[in-house]
C-alpha cells in the first residue's frame, strides 16, 4: 500500500517492522478490511497525550472565541451556526460545529501529536514515507440537529485510485458514540473507489442504512483511508464533542495549509528531520519563476537529504518530490 515511485520493497519492510514494534497489526488489518480503525487510548496516547491535547484545544477555543468552551454542558456551542450551516436550510445549524484551523503553532503539544510514532506508522502505511501534513485543526461540536453528509476525502472523479492519496488520523478527545455525535462510516466503502451520490450520502433517519457510528473512548486515534465514506451523526447528548483531525497527504497533493518556508527554525531544530518533511519543507512546488524553482528545489533537497540520512525509512530518491 505504501509503494511509491521506487524503493517499495524496502519501504514496506521498514513500515511493517515499525507496525509490528508498536503492536499495530490488528489495527492495520481492521483498516484494510473496513477502511477505518480506532486505536485505543493505551496504545495511541500514552503519557497523558490526549488529556494534554484536550486542555490545549480548550485553550485555543478560549483564545479565539473569548470564552472557555463548556465541555460538560455544551452551552457555548449548542446549535452552532458556523461552517456548512446553510447546507441544512434556514433553520439548520452546523453539522461540524466550530472548526478551528491551523493550530500547530499554538501549543507544543500539537507538535507531539504530529510526531506520535503510532500516528506516523499508520500514516506511513497509508501514504508512504513522504507523507506530509495537509492540515491540523480541532472540531468542537455541541448539541445540534444537522448530520454531516457522507463523503470521501479524495475529491476526484471516479474511479478513485485504490491506494490512499490522503488519510485522516483524528485524535478523539471526548468519548465517541451515536448520542455524542460521532463520526459515521460505511464499512468497506474504501474499496468502491468512488464518492457517495445523492441519497446514499445522507446520515441519519431515512439515510444510508450502511452508515454506522464509530464508538471509541477519549484518547483513541481514529484512522481512515482517503476513499472511505464518512460523515457524522448529530449530537443529542449535552456537552462537547472535541476531536483533533491530523489530515495528511502524499507530497504531490495540494495541501490545505501552506507551510513551506513557514516553520520557525527553532521549531525545526527541536524536532527530528522527519518533522521538516511532515511540515512540507521537502516540497518544491509553488515556485514563481525559473530562479525561484531552483532555489526551492535546493532548499527542499536539503531537508530530504537530512531525512534520508536519519535512517527513519528509505525515501525514494526519484520522483517523490520532483
Ligand atoms: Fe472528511
Amino acid at each position: 500500500m505504501i509503494d511509491e515511485n521506487g524503493g517499495g520493497d524496502a519501504n514496506l519492510a521498514n513500515a511493517w517492522e515499525e507496525i509490528r514494534r508498536l503492536r499495530l497489526e490488528a489495527y492495520v488489518a481492521d483498516l484494510d478490511a473496513h477502511g477505518y480503525t480506532a486505536i485505543p487510548p493505551e496504545i495511541a496516547c500514552p503519557d497523558g497525550l490526549a488529556e494534554r491535547l484536550l486542555e490545549a484545544a480548550l485553550n485555543v477555543g478560549e483564545r479565539r472565541n473569548g470564552v472557555r468552551p463548556d465541555l460538560a454542558g455544551g452551552t457555548t456551542h449548542a446549535g452552532f451556526k458556523g461552517r456548512f450551516a446553510s447546507f441544512s436550510g434556514a433553520d439548520g445549524d452546523s453539522p461540524i460545529g466550530d472548526l478551528m484551523q491551523s493550530i500547530l503553532f499554538e501549543d507544543r503539544v500539537f507538535e507531539e501529536a504530529l510526531m506520535n510514532p503510532v500516528l506516523l506508522a499508520m500514516a506511513t502505511y497509508l501514504c508512504g514515507y513522504g507523507v506530509v501534513l495537509s492540515s491540523m485543526g480541532c472540531f468542537m461540536k455541541g448539541p445540534n440537529v444537522s448530520t454531516f453528509t457522507l463523503h470521501t476525502d479524495t475529491p476526484l472523479p471516479a474511479p478513485l485510485p485504490p491506494q490512499a492519496l490522503v488519510c485522516n488520523l483524528t485524535y478523539v478527545l471526548t468519548d465517541f458514540n451515536r448520542e455524542n455525535g460521532s463520526t459515521a462510516f460505511v464499512p468497506g466503502s474504501h474499496k468502491w473507489c468512488r464518492s457517495p451520490v445523492g441519497q446514499e450520502g445522507v446520515v441519519g433517519e431515512g439515510g444510508n442504512p450502511a452508515a454506522v457510528p464509530v464508538e471509541c473512548k477519549a484518547g483513541s486515534l481514529l484512522v481512515w483511508h482517503g476513499n472511505t465514506w464518512h460523515g457524522a451523526f448529530n449530537r443529542t447528548a449535552p456537552g462537547l464533542r472535541v476531536s483533533l483531525p491530523v489530515y495528511m497527504a502524499r507530497p504531490y497533493i495540494r495541501t490545505q495549509e501552506g507551510l513551506v518556508g513557514k516553520i520557525p527554525q527553532e521549531m525545526l531544530d527541536r524536532n527530528s528531520p522527519r518533522f521538516a518533511i511532515l511540515t512540507q519543507q521537502g516540497i518544491m512546488y509553488g515556485y514563481e519563476s525559473q530562479e525561484d524553482s531552483f532555489a526551492r528545489a535546493e532548499r527542499a533537497a536539503k531537508y530530504i537529504a537530512a531525512y534520508s540520512k536519519s535512517g527513519v525509512g528509505p525515501l525514494a530518491q526519484q520522483g517523490l518530490y520532483s
